[in-house]
């Protein structure tokens, strides 16, 4: 038989127990040490159980007083535990705003966006003037065979004309055809149209390769836009019209004169230069279509006939920005690109 338990013992049990929860309930650090407390407390083997247990051994009468004071001390502690584990949640929440706050005000390494090549920005301001004069723009290959290089422009084999561009030249194809680094756009035209029944007005932009020794104003890969336009009636006025328009367009008022020269492909031919800096540049080299290309072709050169020229890119792009030397437009030195 156990000792006798009375009314007043269990109450001040009950009341120490109140004492304690709230005193340990406010002092857990976090979740796991609310946990332990809780089954400490109100677990089966807890606190409250024990006082329960005693309980039995009290009158009829008093039993339901005690019964119902720890009721609403379980509720009581119950309550206790979620208020300090949502205080606990919300300051560990704070804490963490706090420690991750990000200065808005705070300064940062800018990294500016990329830009366009003056050469890529180039060709595209001069396709798309041509493109606003309605032209199409046309591609070729960058490896060509000799056909369309020379012998179709009326670039015959041992033709001194070759001399005038010194080209590099590939192994043989699979099909034992030679092949070569294009030397200008003009297989293009020849391209172009094999493909297509005239009338034609088409751009060409694209690298080309030439075995010339690197100085200020030479470099072995450079880029040319071709024009063509082929249709009935056209004429030198047609051409030179063109032209004009284009570099009006293009530079302004530069002074621009045609110079009388000579393409294998074209004949008439003239060479276009701009004055700048007090100098005549030379920027492009163009003519009438030569009948024996169109011949070629099989296209009849008594009812169409055409205008062709070539522009250097290089040379636009150094005159429009004033680069000196065509060297930096190829040595990717940043305080240089950047500029542009
Ligand atoms: N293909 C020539 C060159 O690279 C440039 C040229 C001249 C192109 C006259 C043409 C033209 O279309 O009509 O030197």
């Amino acid at each position: 038989m156990s000792a006798a338990v009375s009314l007043q013992d269990l109450t001040a049990q009950l009341e120490e127990l109140e004492r304690e929860a709230a005193r340990s309930i406010a002092a857990a650090d976090g979740s796991a040490a609310l946990e332990e407390l809780r089954v400490g407390l109100l677990g089966k083997k807890g606190r409250l159980s024990a006082v329960l247990g005693a309980m039995g051994r009290l009158s009829a009468e008093e039993r339901p007083l005690v019964g119902q004071r720890a009721n609403v001390l379980k509720e009581q502690v119950q309550g206790l535990l979620h208020e300090r584990l949502e205080s606990l949640k919300q300051a560990a929440l704070s804490e963490r705003l706090e420690r991750e706050r990000l200065d808005v005000t705070a300064p940062c390494r800018y990294v500016p966006p990329g830009q366009r090549h003056p050469l890529i920005s180039t060709i595209e301001e001069i396709v798309d003037i041509f493109a606003g004069l309605g032209y199409r723009v046309s591609e070729g290959p960058e490896i060509e065979s000799d056909h369309y290089n020379f012998t179709a422009l009326n670039i015959p084999p041992h033709h001194p004309a070759r001399d005038m561009q010194d080209t590099f030249y590939l192994a043989p194809g699979a099909d034992g055809q030679e092949r070569l680094l294009r030397t200008h756009t003009s297989p293009v035209q020849i391209r172009h149209l094999e493909a297509n029944p005239p009338p034609a007005r088409i751009v060409a932009p694209g690298r080309v390769f030439r075995r010339d020794a690197v100085d200020a104003t030479h470099s072995p890969v450079f880029h040319q836009v071709e024009v063509l336009a082929l249709d009935e009636g056209l004429d030198f006025s047609h051409l030179r019209g063109t032209v004009m328009a284009f570099l009006k367009q293009f530079f302004g008022d530069l002074p621009v004169r045609f110079r009388a020269s000579y393409f294998p492909f074209t004949e008439p031919s003239a060479e276009v230069d701009v004055q700048w800096r007090g100098r005549w540049l030379e920027v492009m080299g163009c003519g009438m279509v030569d009948p024996a290309v169109l011949e070629g072709l099989g296209i009849d050169s008594e009812r169409w006939s055409g205008f062709a020229a070539g522009l250097g890119v290089e040379r636009f792009c150094m005159v429009r920005h004033g680069i000196d030397d065509i060297r930096r437009l190829y040595t990717s030195d940043l305080r240089f690109l950047e500029q542009f």
